[in-house]
């Protein structure tokens, strides 16, 4: 028989009683109403603040400004969807202008920020007694390493939550070109076990409890399983829930989902200068022929060069977001051609419970 017991995924005083994590989707993907039905439903909700205020009047004049605004604003919506659950942010730690994003996600009242897409070695420092919690996103035991012994030196503190990335996600990704092209999933598994072991002696040796949580290619409750029993406290999904009901994506991305192949997702080189996974479009065999006119910077990513960059990764993720998807990157996980039509949230929290 089928065991249907789940465990709570606990961060300090924070408690989800269905150990998921929805991950944070941006541009635009993973707003109020996605994160705050997650949340309702027993797990938490991120919101990602990637370009959060491309919506916005004056998103073009003041991006940054406009960006700030929106995500108390989202926050603050996800909230009343929530029913009392858990809202977090997703912070790219390459996002321009970082610190203020994080000191707008607390003021707005996030109840965690979750950071990556570079490391967050800054991220106690900028939040300082805040009470939100504070997680790192990491891809190897490396980079798990450098951030609990810097954190410890400069901060005398540890994550309250680690999230490991592997190399199935989707949106950025923290591993190199080769090693996405062929993924070993045993020798990921040991990577993870390896994290966990190290994450666990840490918060041994300084009396702290740090849940960690897996992520990249859980999309069925077995998948869920088979990390809690690695020892993970969770797992973080974000693929699967792109095509739902509640998601805060177009109507045409969540169909470009249902419609795609195995063999239309890939791995392409985004302007940030991480690879990245995506369904294949006519914008992805456009930008390998040159380099593709755009507006006026977004100031989205610090390491972007507007005068070199292939493309304008926020004009081609604001054109996924609002459904002009042949004009788009279209971000997704490996498992983005599984999707076969669109779900309730619920439906899935209820299969993950
Ligand atoms: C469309 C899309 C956008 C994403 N955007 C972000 C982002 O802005 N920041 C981030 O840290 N991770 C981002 N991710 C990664 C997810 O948060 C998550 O960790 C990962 O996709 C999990 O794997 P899964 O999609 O196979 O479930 C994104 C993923 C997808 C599919």
């Amino acid at each position: 028989m089928e065991d249907k017991k789940s465990r709570a995924l606990v961060i300090g005083e924070l408690r989800a009683e269905v150990p998921v994590i929805q991950g944070g989707m941006g541009v635009g993907i993973s707003l109020s109403g996605l994160a705050g039905a997650v949340a309702a439903q027993g797990g938490i909700g991120i919101i990602s603040t990637a370009q959060i205020g491309y919506r916005e009047a004056d998103f073009d004049e003041h991006p940054i400004e406009t960006n700030l605004r929106a995500m108390k604003q989202e926050i603050k919506k996800a909230r009343e969807i929530a029913d009392g659950g858990i809202i977090g942010v997703n912070i790219m730690v390459a996002t321009r202008e970082y610190e203020r994003y994080v000191r707008a996600a607390i003021e707005g009242g996030a109840d965690l920020i979750i950071s990556g897409a570079g490391l967050p070695m800054k991220l106690p420092e900028i939040a300082g007694e805040a009470k939100t919690k504070l997680a790192p996103i990491v891809s190897s035991l490396k980079s798990a390493e450098v951030i609990f012994k810097y954190w410890l030196k400069k901060y005398n503190r540890l994550p309250d939550l680690v999230v490991i990335e592997g190399p199935r996600a989707g949106g950025h990704l923290g591993f190199r070109m080769e090693e996405l092209e062929e993924i070993d999933d045993a020798a990921y598994d040991e990577e993870i076990k390896r994290i966990l072991t190290r994450v666990r002696e840490y918060g041994q040796q300084h009396g702290k409890e740090i849940p960690v949580v897996v992520a990249g290619g859980i999309y069925e409750r077995k998948d869920m399983e088979h990390y809690l029993e690695m020892g993970a406290a969770g797992v973080q999904v974000a693929t699967r829930f792109v095509t739902t009901y509640e998601c805060d994506a177009s109507p045409a991305y969540k169909q470009a989902y249902i419609d795609a192949k195995k063999e239309d997702i890939i791995i392409v080189k985004s302007p940030v200068g991480m690879p990245g996974r995506a369904i294949r479009n006519a914008f992805m065999e456009r930008a390998k022929e040159g380099q593709i006119p755009h507006g006026k910077c977004h100031l989205c990513i610090s390491t972007c060069k507007p005068a070199e960059t292939p493309y304008c990764i926020t004009e081609a993720l604001v054109n996924a977001a609002t459904g002009n998807v042949e004009q788009a990157l279209l971000f997704c996980g490996s498992n983005a051609w599984r999707a076969e039509k669109l779900e309730h949230v619920k439906d899935i929290m209820d299969e993950f419970r």
